[in-house]
This record gives structure tokens, sequence and C-alpha cells, in this order.
């Protein structure tokens, strides 16, 4: 496992990824392979682009002919999957970018992975597959798969494509659910960067519905490092949780982002709910614990690194909070007549 090609790399944690795994394997290389969509941002890979080991390919992981080219091209062993739609609002809104990229998208990935018989396929999923869980109830990786958004069924969908592949194929997979992470570069429609970058901005934070939704938010470097054990020590076909195993309601989440800021807590703004809100994942850790890995970030520090990013990197979000966004903004939550 050496050239590894990383789809959707440009996005949030596939950057966060490929700076983590250049840092640590001086014998890697790595071509991120990306259609860079709206949330795909080429700027997320500045800290590596000159680096030899690295190369960046524009595409589609659902053109089986670009991905074949792509893997020829670099002789790639190994594709590690973080290509999806992956904004549950956007997936309630147009369901159907989830179904193409994140069904469709997987298939003709494992189809090209399975006929260059490469070292390893790994997908990363989420714990959202598992749909809202009780308190105090913990999603171990066996349970079954009741998931509820379009968004977490087609993750879902993608993970039986996998695990499919692995029976019928013998293809060496593996897959990782990961909790929601935050950290440097996440797209601020995601409530951590959205709630922060509007904080900063002295705007309103829209809390759906109540706040009491709950989330392990676990910082997005401890995922990387779980996705790597996984890759390296992982057993084929098996199915890894990664988080930090601790909760905590979006409504406490957006009272300390405005702590950290020093901003007055009268930005909450209650506005109408998510449709089909799963209140509630909570994940356990323990089979890729046992494996040597563990969470080093609690939920406050992370939030704190998080923020000061986002705090010291104004010239990142501000141009992306523009143009597009806004319109995704105001069909979001002013036409709904909330926020804003
Ligand atoms: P993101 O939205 O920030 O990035 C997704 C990337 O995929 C973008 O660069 C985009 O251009 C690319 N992409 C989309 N469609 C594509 C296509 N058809 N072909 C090629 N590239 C395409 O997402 P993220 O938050 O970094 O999530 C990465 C992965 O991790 C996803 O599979 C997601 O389901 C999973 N995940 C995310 C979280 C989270 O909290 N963000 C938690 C658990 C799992
Ligand atoms: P999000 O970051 O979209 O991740 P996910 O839905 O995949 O877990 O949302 C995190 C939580 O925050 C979720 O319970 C929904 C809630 N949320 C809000 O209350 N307001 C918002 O504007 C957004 C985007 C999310």
């Amino acid at each position: 496992m050496h050239n590894l090609l990383v789809s959707g790399g440009a996005g949030f944690i596939g950057a966060n990824f490929v700076h983590y795994m250049l840092e640590k394997y001086a014998d890697y290389r790595i071509v991120v392979f990306d259609k860079l969509t709206y949330a795909g941002n080429p700027a997320n890979l500045d800290p590596v682009r000159s680096d030899p080991r690295f190369a960046f390919v524009q595409g589609d992981i659902c053109d089986l002919d670009a991905v074949r080219n792509t893997l020829r091209a670099h002789d790639i062993d190994t594709i590690v999957n973080f290509a999806a739609e992956t904004h549950v609002d956007r997936s309630i809104m147009q369901p159907d970018a989830v179904v193409t990229t994140n069904l469709n998208g997987t298939w003709a990935l494992l189809e090209v992975a399975r006929e260059f018989k490469l070292e390893r396929f790994h997908q990363i999923s989420t714990d959202e597959v598992y749909g809202a869980i009780p308190l105090p109830q913990r999603s171990r990786e066996g349970d079954p798969l009741e998931p509820r958004s379009p968004y977490s069924a087609s993750k879902a969908g993608a993970e039986h494509l996998v695990y499919a592949y692995f029976i019928t194929y013998g293809l060496a997979v593996t897959t990782t659910r990961g909790s929601n992470n935050i950290g440097p570069y996440h797209y601020p429609e995601k409530a951590v960067p959205l709630f922060t970058t509007n904080a900063i901005d002295d705007q309103p934070l829209p809390i759906y519905g109540d706040g009491r939704q709950m989330r392990d938010y676990q910082y997005v470097r401890d995922h990387c490092e779980g996705i790597d054990i996984v890759l390296h020590n992982g057993t084929p076909g098996e199915v890894y949780n990664v988080g930090t195993e601790v909760e905590t309601p979006n409504i406490e989440m957006a009272h300390k982002i405005l702590a950290i800021l020093g901003k007055p807590h009268s930005l909450i703004a209650h506005v109408a709910d998510r449709a089909g809100h799963d209140r509630r994942y909570a994940i356990d850790c323990s089979k890729l614990r046992a494996l040597g890995w563990k969470s080093k970030h609690s939920f406050d520090t992370a939030l704190e690194h998080t923020v000061r990013w986002f705090v010291d990197n104004q010239a990142w979000w501000r141009p992306i909070k523009s143009g597009a966004y806004l319109e995704y903004y105001r069909r979001q939550y002013v036409e709904r007549g909330d926020a804003a």
C-alpha cells in the first residue's frame, strides 16, 4: 500500500486526511480524484500542492473511464473513498445527488477496484447509517442499519455494495463509520462552521427545533488517525466505528461557540426543525480501540481549535459565503421563514 487514490480529497475530511498521510508516510504517493462540486475546494490542498508525492485529478467517481485512466496512470494500489454529497439538509431538498454520487459513484469505484485487483478499497461511512439511537444505547458495528434521511440511506446502501464486493468478488474492503467531524476546512453549511462564521459576523445561529439533538463531535485529525489504523491493521470485510463516545446537545455546542468568541448568547435563534431529524447518534468504538487507536481531543479542545482556525482563516471561508452559497442559505433558512 503505497499509491493511494483519495476520492473526494478536496473536501473537508479528505483534505485533512491527505495532509496527515503525507506528513506521516515519507514513501506514500497520493492522487486526489475530485469532481470539485460546491464543497470541493482546491485551496484545501494548498499545503501539499508542491509536494512531488502529490497529484490532483479533477473527475467524477461515476465516470468509470476517468477512474480507470487515473488508476492506470498513477499505478494506484489502494482507494480511500471520501467522495460524497454529504449534507443532510441538501439531501432533503434535492435527494437525486446523494443517490447518484453516494450509490452509483461508490459502485463505479468498486467495479474499477475489482478490475485492477487493488490491495484495498476503504469506504468512509458515517454513524448516521444506524439511525436515531435512544439513550442510553450505543451502536456497535454488528447492529442493524436503520438510516432515516436520503443522505444516510445512500451511505448505508453504499456500505452494502462495498460488503457485496468483498463477499462476491473477494475485494479487500474495509469501512469506517465516523461520527460528526469538526476542524479546519469544514464547509460552512454544517452546524459548527456555520454557527462559528455567523457568530464572528454577529449573525443569528439557527438552531433546529429545541436544540436538544445530540451529536458526537470529534476532531477531524482523530478521525484521520482512525482511518489510517484501519487501513493498515483492520481486517478485510470489517467495519469500525470512529468517534469520541461523548455526545453534546446542539444548543450547548452553540453556547460554547459564543462563549469562545465572546459573543452575546442572544444570537441563538430557534428555527423550524429539520424533517425527520435524528435526535441522537451514539457509537461504541471499542473495536477500533482494540487496534491501538484512541480519540485524543475532547469536545471542548476540538471546538476551541476549530473556532480559532475559523477566526484565523477568514480568507478561506469569506469567499465561500457568497454567490451560490447565499442562494442556498436563502432557500434553506430565509424562505422557510427561519433565521437571518
Ligand atoms: P465534503 O462535502 O466536505 O467533501 C466531499 C468531497 O467530495 C468534495 O471535495 C466534493 O467535490 C467531492 N465529490 C462530491 N461528489 C463527487 C463525485 N461525484 N466525484 C468526485 N468527487 C466528488 O465532505 P466531508 O465532510 O469531507 O465528508 C467526506 C466523507 O466522510 C463523506 O463520504 C461523508 O459521508 C463522510 N463522513 C463525513 C462526516 C462529517 O462530519 N463531515 C462524518 C462521517 C462521515
Ligand atoms: P450537521 O452539521 O448538518 O450534521 P448532521 O446533520 O450530519 O449530524 O448538523 C449537526 C446538528 O446540528 C444536527 O442535529 C442538525 C443541527 N443543525 C442545526 O440545528 N442548525 C443548522 O443550521 C444546521 C446546519 C444543523
